[in-house]
């Protein structure tokens, strides 16, 4: 795979899609549910992703898709190169908001991340990473991040995680917010994967990602030496829903350690 002549495509097809998402904000969208009544998608999250499709397909023949709203292939294994698509991850923020949502795209071929790219479609802003080729915000190269404590990291939490429930002591998620010196919450795990890669934030732990969600956001938080894994620090598994961090290497084993207890 010539990765340099792979980027330049990908790059002028995210534009492309980016450009197809700005012109819906012209017309009237369809919002459907999927597993609850908040689990929103809507046409725009349906076509874009087949727009991918038919270009990969056209293009990249012997390539496969893994895509959220299900119109690429099966999987069993990882072999071979792999387009891992969220069309548009954060789609309750592209409903309400029509702002905090981004295109999230990872390629990996044998099941080692190889392109990544997150484009954060309002702002214009297009994030990515070349494995061994470093991470770009738009032009710019990112720095590896420096060495930061938890008293002054900003963590990206969704606030559900203070609230009791049956997956992980709450308690020990509230002593993390009274540690940190500030939260956030995105709506986007693309978009704070490319916060803790450009180090405006220095964590941001999930409960549930998809593959899709974090494939693009791994490559290029790995290039600047932000470390992801799941909340029992094995590597992220790209065949399956798990819980998931990404963090500053100085933070992110005390994090688990001493933060997160799953039940
Ligand atoms: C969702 C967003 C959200 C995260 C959810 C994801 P979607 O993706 O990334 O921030 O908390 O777990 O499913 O459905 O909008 O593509
Ligand atoms: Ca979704
Ligand atoms: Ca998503
Ligand atoms: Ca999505």
């Amino acid at each position: 795979m010539d990765l340099h002549s792979m980027d330049t495509y990908i790059k002028s097809l995210i534009k492309e899609a980016g450009h197809r998402i700005r012109n819906s904000f012209l017309v009237d969208i369809t919002i459907e549910t999927k597993s609850d009544a908040n689990d929103l998608v809507t046409n725009i999250d349906k076509e874009i992703e087949q727009f991918f499709i038919s270009r990969i397909r056209r293009d990249f023949p012997g390539h496969r898709i893994l895509g959220e709203e299900g119109f690429g292939d099966t999987f069993e294994d990882l072999d071979g190169v792999v387009w891992m698509l969220d069309p548009i991850d954060g789609t309750m923020n592209f409903v309400h908001q029509k702002r905090n949502f981004a295109i999230s795209l990872g390629i990996y071929e044998n099941g080692i991340g190889k392109l990544g790219y997150i484009y954060d479609v309002v702002n214009d802003d297009l994030y990515h990473g070349i494995q061994g080729g470093g991470a770009y915000y738009n032009d710019e190269r990112l720095r590896p991040l420096f060495d930061t404590s938890i008293e002054e990291s900003i963590v990206g939490i969704n606030a559900t995680w203070i609230t009791p429930n049956r997956y992980i002591d709450h308690e020990a998620t509230i002593r993390l917010v009274q540690h940190v010196r500030g939260t956030r919450s995105y709506g986007s795990a693309a978009l704070e994967l490319a916060y803790v890669a450009s180090g405006r934030m220095d964590a941001y732990i999930s409960m549930r990602l998809s593959p899709w969600d974090i494939a693009g956001g791994k490559v290029i938080a790995e290039e600047v030496g932000a470390v992801t894994s799941n909340f029992k620090g094995e590597p992220a598994n790209l065949m399956k829903q798990d819980t998931f961090i990404v963090a500053n290497p100085s933070i992110h084993h005390r994090i688990l350690s001493e933060y997160i207890r799953l039940k």
